[in-house]
């Protein structure tokens, strides 16, 4: 298959390239390089089936040849990120997911969009299955991401109806792994690097808190499954081992043997208390489930960062 990743150049992007082709795939990575970088994908450079553009999505997008699939997973993803990109979130959720969706259509390729479990907002329903329909504050500085992310889904399900594009919607729970920046502002990679730095670990709130954390080589995993399936409606992609920030922190202290401990400031406003998506459905319908344990892909990342802290 000749496969467009819109976001190659990011964090979970750039892994899906690498699968891509491992697997014999031809892979056209289109990144503006807002949030993410071309180290993520020079390794890559010079491979015959392997091709960078330098495009923001949200203008038309022209790709010549055939395209088989059509992968959006170009959008700031860490809250400081969109936070600091407000109106460019917005737009790659809007007029991004419009010009990715128009490529597809054009192509006759298949398209799956990068969504979120910030759909479902701050959750009154836990865990969260697809079925939930979210707890969203629209003016709420988080509700730029989450609102481009619900459009995004919104526009994806037109585009089928209407127009017939073969569409996939992954809801992607909290993934992390190699290629996040240091500074992103995710917790992983922030304790991360306070812990090799030796300082205290920076917990928000009381830390009790949770998330679920899924290492980066299961959602490609699940990701590719989801392309290749039938079902068009949103699949949770997720790790449903949740933990409380507070235990995390330790963990990662424990792991690194950062003996500065933890300092507790304000939580930020609309902060989700708990996070944990229920995959029942990626079960049944992918026969996927996360396999790599957070101690094991800890490990990973810990490598990872100690060559960007060091
Ligand atoms: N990492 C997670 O935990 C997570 C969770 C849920 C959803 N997602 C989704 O997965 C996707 C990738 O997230 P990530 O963590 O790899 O983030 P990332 O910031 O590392 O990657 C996003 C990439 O998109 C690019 N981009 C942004 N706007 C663009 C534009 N207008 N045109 C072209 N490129 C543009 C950035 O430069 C970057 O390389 C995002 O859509 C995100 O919403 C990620």
């Amino acid at each position: 298959m000749r496969i467009v990743v819109t976001g190659g150049a990011g964090f979970i992007g750039s892994h899906l390239c690498d699968r891509l082709l491992a697997e014999g795939h031809s892979v056209i990575a289109m990144d503006n390089l807002i949030t993410g970088t071309a180290d993520n994908i020079v390794h890559l450079v010079g491979r015959d089936d392997f091709l960078f553009i330098k495009h923001d999505v949200t203008n038309y997008i022209y790709i010549d040849g055939p395209v088989d699939a059509v992968l959006h997973f170009a959008s700031p993803a860490s809250p400081i990120d969109y936070m600091q990109l407000p109106i460019q979130t917005l737009k790659v959720g809007a007029l991004g997911t419009h010009k990715a969706l128009g490529l597809a259509r054009a192509k006759g390729a298949r398209f799956l969009l990068a969504s979120t479990s910030e759909v479902y907002g701050d959750p009154l329903v836990h865990p969260q299955p697809e079925t939930y329909w979210g707890n969203v504050n629209p003016i709420g500085p988080r509700g730029v991401y989450d609102e481009a992310k619900r459009f995004a889904e919104a526009m994806t399900m037109a585009y089928h109806r209407v127009h017939g594009v073969e569409t996939r919607i992954a809801r992607i729970f909290n993934t992390y792994g190699p290629r996040m920046r240091l500074d992103d502002g995710r917790v992983i990679p922030n304790f991360i690097g306070q812990a090799l730095r030796g300082e205290p670990l920076t917990v928000y709130g009381d830390g009790s808190q949770t998330r679920s954390f899924c290492y980066v080589d299961d959602l490609v995993e699940g990701i590719v499954r989801l392309l290749h399936s039938d079902e068009v409606e949103p699949v949770n992609l997720g790790n449903p081992q949740e933990m409380s920030i507070l235990e995390l922190a330790h963990l990662i202290n424990q792991m690194t043997g950062n003996e500065a401990g933890v300092i507790f400031k304000p939580l930020p406003k609309d902060d989700p208390r708990v996070r944990r998506p229920d995959i029942s459905k990626a079960r049944r319908v992918l026969d996927w489930e996360p396999k790599i344990s957070l101690e094991e892909g800890l490990e990973r990342t810990i490598e990872y960062f100690r060559a960007k802290v060091g």
